[in-house]
């Protein structure tokens, strides 16, 4: 079973409409010639409309960094499976560590009162992804275990439990699925993971995936890495054998940068 390597960017809360334009014009340069890699960028809401505009002509697919799972109603500052697939979305990153309130840095700012504003859980996570495959989009479902549930030896305890519960009734092919193991420790603090843990990590999830949802979907969907991901890091991540790409945060906000992520997947 050959899976095409998913390499996507988070942007995260970064750039203007016009600098997203402008960032993906530059980075489908560099990477138009490559092929056998999908590249995906998730720009902020704001930012959608003119990313994709300026993605037309390219293979570079667009993605959201967050849902709601109603399509329309009473619903102040959310924004739909049907807004996100109309605006010419393919991908939305559902459940991300940031969105349930699991940082990995210390940003004294962010009290835990704070960090619940963002609400996810791992209910909402569910219904989030079973909505995007409702509506034709394709999500990117984040676990991962903070650096407390790693030193207790827990680690592969909480990814199978977030993985089984986002993953409950889901009824999705494996292409249309995409699931991203993101160490939260590991999330803009330059900390990789070991390429080798990682890969383990990830066996193991896929052995989780194929009881929920079968060996065939298990096997056909792409599993991706993410946390400190960067051009230097990159190549070690993408020769393992369970990796199926990267989600990366910091180091897609460079054309350049990101273009030599997206290459290591070609190499
Ligand atoms: P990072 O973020 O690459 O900046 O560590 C990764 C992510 O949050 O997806």
């Amino acid at each position: 079973m050959t899976r095409i390597p998913l390499m996507a960017g988070n942007w995260k809360m970064n750039k203007t409409a016009a600098e997203g334009a402008a960032m993906v014009k530059d980075l489908w340069g560099r990477i138009q010639s490559l092929s056998g890699v999908e590249a995906a960028v998730c720009p902020p809401m704001t930012a959608l409309h003119a990313v994709a505009q300026a993605l037309q002509g390219s293979k570079i697919a667009l993605g959201a960094q967050d849902i709601f799972w109603k399509e329309k109603g009473a619903y102040t500052g959310l924004i739909s499976p049907l807004m996100l697939k109309d605006i010419g979305c393919k991908y939305v990153i559902v459940g991300h560590s940031e969105r349930r309130g699991r940082f990995g840095t210390a940003d004294a700012s962010m009290t835990p009162e704070l960090m619940t504003v963002f609400g996810d859980n791992d209910t909402t996570v569910n219904r989030k992804a079973q909505a995007a495959l409702e509506h034709g989009l394709r999500p990117i479902i984040c676990v991962g275990e903070t650096l407390e549930e790693r030193q207790a030896g827990n680690t592969d305890k909480v990814i199978s439990d977030q993985l089984q519960k986002a993953l409950q009734g889901l009824a999705a092919d494996g292409d249309e699925l995409v699931i991203a193991y993101e160490p939260v420790w590991a999330i803009g603090t330059g900390q990789v993971c070991d390429p080798t843990e990682a890969d383990r990590v990830i066996a193991m999830m896929r052995e989780v995936v194929k009881g929920c949802l079968g060996k065939e979907t298990a096997e056909k969907m792409r599993l991706l890495y993410g946390g400190s991901v960067t051009p230097e890091n990159a190549p070690a991540i993408m020769e393992q054998n369970a990796i199926d790409g990267v989600l990366v945060g910091g180091a897609s906000l460079d054309a350049e940068k990101f273009a030599s992520i997206v290459s290591a997947a070609n190499a």
